[in-house]
C-alpha cells in the first residue's frame, strides 16, 4: 500500500476530518436558520465560477478553508429566504445517515451487499404503505428519484397491461399502447414513455380545468379519441400534486375512470404524495390508496437528503413485473422472488444505503416528524397566498393546495407582456442580490414568479420582506 493510500484511510486521520467537516456543517446551519448568513445563493456567472475553481486546483490545499470555500458558494437551501424548487432542507440527521453511506459504501441492491439497509428499506416501505392507508398486500423499493420512480412504475405497468410478456418480446407491431395525463404532469413522465418506445403519440394530454387540475369530466372523450386512433390507452396518471401549480388532481374520480376501463392507476405523488401521511392535509389525497402504483420522493416533502424515493405497488407482486429479467450472477433464488433483492425491483445494480437514511430517522424522531415536516411547509404556503391577496399590486392566479405558490409583481398600467418581462427581470436581480431565491413558471402564456415553501424556519416576516423587494424592483423598473 502506498503512503498516500495509508494516509487516505487512516481512521484518526477520518476522525479528525469528520469532526471539522461536521463543525463547519453545523455552524453553516446555524448561520442559514438565524440568517446571520445573509446570502441564499452566492451568485458568480458560472465561467468565472469555474475559472475560480482551476486555479484552486493549482493552490497548495488547506483543509478548513476548503471546506469553507465550498460550503459558501453552494446554495442555501436550509436559509429562511430559500423560497424556489422542491428540495427540502433536509435534516441533518440525514446527512449523518449519508455519511455513513458514502464511508460504508452498501452497494445496497442485493442483501449481502447491505444487509442492513435491505431490511431497514422495508420497514420503511411498509411504514409508508400503512400510514398511507394501503392493505398489507402492499409493497415497494427505495430508489434514486422520482423520475427514476415514475420509471420504475411505468415499467411495472407496461409488463402487466400488455397482455403478453413485453419484457421479454419487446414491441410488436401494430401494438400502440399510450397513457392519459394531465396536462401539468411532470415531465419524467413523458420521457418515461418515450424511454419505453411509445412515443410523442403515447403520451395523451387530459385538459386541466382552472385550478390546474385534470379535468375528470373529460375523460372519456379524450379516452374514445385515443382508441379511434388505433391507441391502447393501458395507463392513467394522476399529479398529487403537479409541478407548476402544486395543484392535486382528483385522485378519486380517476381510479373510478382507471377501475371502469381496466386502466393501470399511477399517482406521481413526488412532491405531494405524502399529504396522505398527516391528518390536516390527507384530503388532498382521496383515493390515493386506489392507485395500482405511487411515487414519493422522500427528498422533497419529508425531509431526507435526496435522492431518496419510494415506489410502491398497491400488489405488491407487481413490483416484480418492473425487470422480468434475469440476472442469475447476482441472483440465484428467482423463484422465490426474494424481497431482500432489491436489484430484481429496481433500476439500481448498486445502490445508496437509502433505507438507512430514512429508519434513522424514524427511529430516532417517530412518524411525527414526517408530519410536521409535511404540515409546516404547507401551512406556509397558505400563509403566502395570503399575504399575496393582501397585496393588491400583487396577483396569485389561483388558490394554492400546497406549499408551491406562483404570484406575479402587476404593479399599475402594463400589459401582460410587459408583466412577462418585468417578473422574469425582477427574479434576476433578486438572485443576483442573494437575498432571495425564487423561480419562475409558465401559466397559459403568462409568466409568473413560483416558490416551493421547504423551509421551516421561513416566517412571515421573510415573505412580507420578499413582497417589499419584489415591489422596491418592480417600481424601479
Ligand atoms: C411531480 C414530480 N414528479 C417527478 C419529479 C422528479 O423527481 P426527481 O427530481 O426526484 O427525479 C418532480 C420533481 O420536481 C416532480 O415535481
Amino acid at each position: 500500500m502506498t503512503d498516500l493510500l495509508k494516509q487516505a484511510y487512516d481512521p484518526e486521520n477520518f476522525r479528525d476530518q469528520a469532526h471539522r467537516l461536521v463543525d463547519l456543517i453545523a455552524d453553516h446551519l446555524e448561520a442559514s436558520a438565524s440568517q446571520s448568513e445573509k446570502t441564499v445563493l452566492p451568485w458568480l456567472d458560472p465561467d468565472v465560477r469555474l475559472v475560480k475553481w482551476q486555479n484552486d486546483l493549482t493552490q497548495d490545499f488547506d483543509f478548513e478553508p476548503f471546506w469553507k470555500d465550498t460550503i459558501n458558494e453552494t446554495i442555501h437551501i436550509h436559509h429562511p429566504k430559500y423560497l424556489g424548487h422542491q428540495v427540502c432542507a433536509s435534516l441533518p440527521l440525514a446527512g449523518l445517515g449519508e455519511m455513513l453511506n458514502g464511508t460504508l459504501n452498501n452497494g445496497s441492491a442485493i442483501y449481502e451487499m447491505g444487509p442492513v439497509s435491505t431490511v431497514m428499506e422495508r420497514i420503511v416501505i411498509e411504514w409508508l404503505t400503512t400510514a398511507m392507508g394501503f392493505s398489507k398486500e402492499a409493497s415497494g423499493v427505495l430508489t434514486s428519484g422520482g423520475s427514476l420512480g415514475n420509471l420504475t412504475a411505468l415499467l411495472a405497468a407496461r409488463q402487466h397491461q400488455s397482455g403478453y410478456d413485453h419484457w421479454t418480446v419487446g414491441k410488436t407491431d401494430g401494438f400502440r399502447p399510450a397513457i392519459l395525463v394531465s396536462d401539468e404532469s411532470h415531465y419524467s413522465v413523458s420521457r418515461a414513455v418515450q424511454i419505453m418506445g411509445w412515443g410523442e403519440k403515447g403520451v395523451i394530454r387530459v385538459p386541466t380545468d382552472t385550478d390546474h387540475k385534470l379535468d375528470a369530466s373529460r375523460l372519456e372523450e379524450v379516452y374514445k379519441i385515443a382508441e379511434s386512433q388505433g391507441l391502447k390507452v393501458l395507463v392513467l396518471v394522476g399529479n398529487a400534486c403537479s409541478t407548476s401549480t402544486g395543484a392535486y388532481d382528483p385522485l378519486d374520480k380517476m381510479a373510478d375512470f382507471s377501475q371502469k376501463k381496466g386502466l393501470w392507476f399511477h399517482v406521481d405523488g413526488a412532491h405531494g404524495g405524502a399529504a396522505a401521511i398527516t391528518p390536516k392535509y390527507r384530503h388532498l389525497t382521496k383515493g390515493i390508496e386506489r392507485a395500482d402504483s405511487v411515487v414519493i420522493d422522500f427528498h422533497k416533502m419529508l425531509g431526507i437528503s435526496a435522492l431518496t424515493t419510494a415506489v410502491v405497488f398497491k400488489d405488491g407482486k407487481r413490483s416484480y413485473e418492473t425487470f422480468n429479467q434475469k440476472a442469475s450472477y447476482l441472483l440465484n433464488d428467482q423463484e422465490r422472488e426474494p424481497w431482500f433483492n432489491s436489484a430484481m425491483r429496481t433500476m439500481e445494480c448498486t445502490k445508496n444505503m437509502m433505507g438507512v437514511k430514512v429508519y434513522s430517522i424514524l427511529r430516532t424522531y417517530g412518524p411525527q416528524i414526517f408530519i410536521d415536516y409535511f404540515t409546516s411547509c404547507y401551512d406556509l404556503g397558505k400563509e403566502f397566498a395570503t399575504l399575496i391577496k393582501d397585496n393588491p399590486d400583487f396577483e396569485l392566479p389561483y388558490e394554492p393546495d400546497s406549499n408551491i405558490v406562483c404570484y406575479r409583481y402587476i404593479g399599475s398600467g402594463r400589459d401582460d407582456i410587459e408583466l412577462d418581462k418585468l417578473n422574469a427581470d425582477i427574479r434576476i436581480k433578486l438572485i443576483e442580490s442573494g437575498k432571495f431565491y425564487v423561480v419562475q413558471t409558465q401559466i397559459g402564456d403568462k409568466t409568473y414568479l413560483r416558490s416551493a415553501l421547504m423551509n421551516p424556519f421561513t416566517t412571515k416576516a421573510d415573505i412580507e420582506e420578499l413582497i417589499q423587494e419584489i415591489r422596491m424592483y418592480g417600481l424601479l423598473r
